[in-house]
């Protein structure tokens, strides 16, 4: 071996960073949502979306009572709500109200869609699968929802004008910095 050396399975960030999500599900009593790392596009067509929950967080079982969640990305300016919803739990405090969630007036919605977010899926859940300790949900996305002025005509993320959240593991978040996009399509 170069320079990698072997090393523990304890402390697994080394995939990070990744783009920390909000997934939002509706509740009996009131709507709940946490922080999600490990999601994942699936499927153009059908259009899927796949997150991983673990079972013990009080989302898991909502997510299931309803068959709905929404993932919704918010930029790096709003990273304490991503912690706030990440570090507590829907069972002791109403998330929305303590980090001031403002939702979307959409009475129809299968989930509450944020106002923070730059863009949103808003999923019916379609499959279950456990894995480990968490559980893939997979979501069919029955709409999208776009802030226009964070995108390019090709429906890429404007970095240069919005900042996404990026989870490092460890209770750190970074963003991306002023590095101009490359297109790049191989030889
Ligand atoms: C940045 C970040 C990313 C997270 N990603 C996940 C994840 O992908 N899946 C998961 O089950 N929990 C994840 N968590 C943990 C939950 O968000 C956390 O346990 C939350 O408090 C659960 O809330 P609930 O009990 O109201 O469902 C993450 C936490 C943080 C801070």
């Amino acid at each position: 071996m170069s320079k990698l050396t072997f090393n523990t399975l304890d402390n697994l960030n080394h995939f990070y960073p990744a783009v920390a999500a909000v997934v939002s599900v509706r509740g009996g009593e009131r709507p709940n949502a946490l922080a999600c790392a490990w999601h994942s596009a699936l499927s153009f067509r059908p259009p899927l979306y796949g997150v991983l929950i673990a079972e013990k967080r009080f989302s898991h079982h909502l997510i299931v009572e309803a068959g709905a969640f929404a993932v919704n990305f918010l930029p790096f300016e709003k990273a304490e709500k991503i912690a706030g919803v990440g570090r507590n739990s829907g069972r002791d405090l109403d998330k929305f109200a303590a980090f001031d969630l403002q939702t979307e007036a959409l009475p129809d919605a299968l989930a509450p869609i944020l106002q923070d977010a730059y863009a949103a899926y808003e999923c019916r859940l379609v499959e279950r699968h456990p894995c480990g300790d968490h559980d893939l949900f997979v979501g069919e996305i029955v709409r999208a929802y776009l802030d226009e002025s964070a995108f390019d005509a090709e429906s890429v993320l404007a970095v240069e004008r919005l900042h996404p959240a990026l989870y490092l593991g460890a209770d750190l978040y970074t963003t991306t910095v002023e590095a101009p996009p490359r297109r790049l399509r191989g030889k």
